[in-house]
């Protein structure tokens, strides 16, 4: 039995020592340390054997195994290695060679400016607000002070898709939605940048364009705050040396009314092509809420004053950015966008 059993061990060892791949390797197993296997056959046979034969050949075929599985498993790990190096070199990659550059966008001037903007309102506790794009004529111009057939609706080129409804033509709307949702409860300190529309077809101006509307409301709200946060605001946008003149004007929904101009940020004041030799720049429409506005959204024009403020954003960029030609910001040239490209 014992020759039986070196004899198998002979038998494996040079068997696995031929084995061509995994799957030989893993039929050697079976075949030798199987259930069914030789070794096992042999173990199964030592009924026969004398009481002290016994220990012997058990331990003899104890130490085959043992010798057997070591090998086989040596194989195995020599496999694993073998496969690994193969996957290794199939799937190398050259790390030198230069990347492939990821094009990230910009921010658009005019949302560069509406969140500069949105910055400094909220830090002095407004509340940035929305309104819808698609308006009724009743909040674009009726709760404005704008009945039908009042002359200065025929200042805003207006796309009505109904007789009802239209392309906004000034954030203004907005004014009268957020004090008919306010209910009377004040303050009101709101802004409101957002896209307007209007038939404008020269070449200077868009059909679409934005703006940015503002509104206060609270006891005692005078001319003195309208003036004192608008110079903020455009020493904010334009530069700390900058200037303002309060050019009394028109506007349905206010009374007093103001233009504001600015001091010309390019010649300082002395007069060039972009302000017209003038020195000036009109920059914003403004003045104090007019009693019938207040009234017609729900607030008493005898306990309550506003101010009421709006400009237009695609001008304050091009101000602030020195672009020349409106087109630039609707015409989406990387080339143009690019240069706004820096990360504050
Ligand atoms: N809505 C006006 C326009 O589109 C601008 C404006 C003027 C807004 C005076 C105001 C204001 O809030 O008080 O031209």
């Amino acid at each position: 039995m014992k020759e039986q059993i070196e004899q198998i061990s002979k038998n494996a060892k040079e068997e696995i020592a031929n084995v061509k791949d995994v799957k030989e390797l893993n039929d050697l197993k079976v075949k030798y340390l199987g259930k069914k296997g030789e070794l096992t056959a042999v173990l199964r046979g030592m009924g026969a054997l004398t009481p002290e034969e016994r220990p012997i050949i058990g331990s003899l075929v104890n130490v085959v195994r043992d010798e057997l599985e070591k090998l086989i498993e040596e194989r195995e790990e020599q496999y694993k290695a073998e496969e690994l190096t193969k996957k290794l070199e199939e799937e190398k990659i050259d790390i030198t060679l230069p990347g492939t550059k990821i094009k990230t966008g910009s921010k658009h001037p005019v949302n560069r400016i509406i969140e500069e903007i949105e910055d400094l309102f909220v830090s002095m506790g407004y509340d940035v607000v929305d309104g819808p794009e698609l308006e009724t004529d009743e909040y674009c111009f009726e709760r404005l002070n704008l009945p039908k057939g009042h002359p200065a609706r025929d200042m805003q080129d207006s796309f009505y898709v109904s007789p009802e409804y239209l392309l906004r033509t000034q954030t203004s709307a907005v004014q009268a939605r957020v004090m008919m949702a306010n209910e009377e409860k004040t303050p009101i300190r709101v802004i409101c940048p957002g896209k307007t529309y209007r038939r404008d077809d020269d070449a200077t101006h868009s059909h679409q364009f934005g703006q940015v509307e503002g509104l206060v409301i609270d006891k005692n709200i005078s001319l003195a705050d309208l003036k004192g946060t608008l110079e903020i605001f455009v020493k904010k946008m334009l530069g700390e040396n900058s200037k303002l003149r309060f050019r009394p004007s028109y506007f349905p929904f206010t009374e007093p009314s103001y233009e504001v101009d600015v001091s010309c940020f390019k010649c300082g004041g002395k007069g060039c092509n972009l302000c017209k030799q003038t020195g000036w720049i009109e920059v914003l429409g403004s003045g104090m809420v007019h009693p019938n506005v207040l009234k017609m959204n729900g607030y008493d024009p005898e306990k309550y004053t506003g101010f009421a403020f709006g400009t237009g954003l695609d001008r304050l960029a091009m101000f602030k950015y020195g672009i020349t030609d409106i087109r630039y910001l609707y015409t989406n040239d990387v080339r143009f966008l690019k240069q706004f490209d820096r990360k504050d």
